[in-house]
């Protein structure tokens, strides 16, 4: 989130004292990726912030294509809250919930419940789903996680988590089973909890390679999804917060001024004692 200061020769759409949501992906609006509502693909943006150029925690960001890049938030807004549409809401939407096909009365697991798994929950409940099961080692997240939506929780340190899936579905599986973690084992474990007809939708950054089991997948009919977020949907998950529909900012447990970063890293980094889910960091 940010107040324009100045805007550059090209900026038509803002002027300074607006106040914006600055996207994590960046985009012409231009290019054959941009015209195609593949933001996160654009030739000349993507993900670049934080990325390949300087993030935005600072006092002063320039970003690049701010006309269509830039989001403009109507007054008295619950500005907080919309940070979270920045980069994790439009993730856990796009990635997990559109792309892993979340329906009426479907099954849904989500591995992994950290701020990405937990957008993933607020936003597959537009679509009213009959389960949507968390996943995760944290017995803390997981208690976030009933209290945002989930219908049941499991924590997988146990090993027993695909069992208990299958027990939670008739012994069929999931419909969606949603990656939000990045590792080999849950992108193993999605394959072990997927029904017959069913999506694994990845939203995982994975740094390494991981087992695909089509030994025993080729005949059960299933589909694997990838993604960059595009922030596509951004606009309308604006309404949908402006509207009090979905309230992310649940998702806030921690608030620091831009002096106090180092310490706001530390409790980020050490998640699993300090409870943070998303840490404000005010300039
Ligand atoms: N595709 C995209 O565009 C995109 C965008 C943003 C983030 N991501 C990725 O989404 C993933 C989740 O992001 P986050 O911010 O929520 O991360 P996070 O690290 O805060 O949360 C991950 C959660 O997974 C749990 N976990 C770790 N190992 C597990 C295991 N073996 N079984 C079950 N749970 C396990 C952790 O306890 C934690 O709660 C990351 O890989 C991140 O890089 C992808
Ligand atoms: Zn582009």
């Amino acid at each position: 989130m940010g107040i324009i200061d100045s805007i550059g020769a090209g900026v038509t759409n803002f002027k300074p004292g607006d106040h914006v949501l600055i996207s994590c992906i960046s985009s012409c609006g231009k290019c054959e990726y941009c015209r195609r509502g593949l933001y996160s693909h654009c030739t000349t943006g993507g993900w670049i912030l934080g990325n390949e150029i300087d993030g935005t925690q600072a006092e002063y960001v320039r970003t690049p294509h701010a006309d269509t890049s830039l989001y403009p938030i109507p007054a008295n807004s619950d500005e907080e809250a919309l940070v979270m549409l920045s980069d994790i809401l439009p993730t856990g939407f796009e990635c997990g919930v559109l792309n892993g096909k979340v329906a009426p009365g479907s099954t849904v697991a989500i591995v992994g419940a950290g701020p990405i798994g937990l957008a993933a929950l607020l936003t597959a409940q537009f679509y009213s789903p009959a389960k949507l099961i968390m996943i995760d080692l944290d017995d803390k997240r997981l208690t976030a996680a009933k209290i945002f939506g989930a219908s049941q929780t499991i924590n997988s340190a146990s090993g027993t988590a695909a069992a208990e899936v299958k027990a939670l579905t008739d012994g069929k599986g999931v419909d969606t089973a949603i990656e939000a973690v990045g590792v080999p084992a849950t992108f193993v474990l999605c394959q072990d909890i997927i029904a017959p007809g069913g999506i694994i939708a990845n939203i995982g950054v994975h740094g390494s390679k991981a087992d695909l089991h089509l030994e025993k997948l080729w005949s059960h009919n299933i589909s694997i999804t990838t993604r960059l977020v595009d922030t596509v949907t951004t606009p309308m998950l604006l309404k949908t917060v402006q509207s009090n529909r979905i309230n992310p900012a649940q998702l806030i447990t921690h608030r620091f001024c831009l002096d106090q970063i180092i310490e706001a890293y530390d409790i980020f980094s050490r998640a699993a004692d300090t409870g943070a889910l998303k840490v404000i960091i005010a300039a």
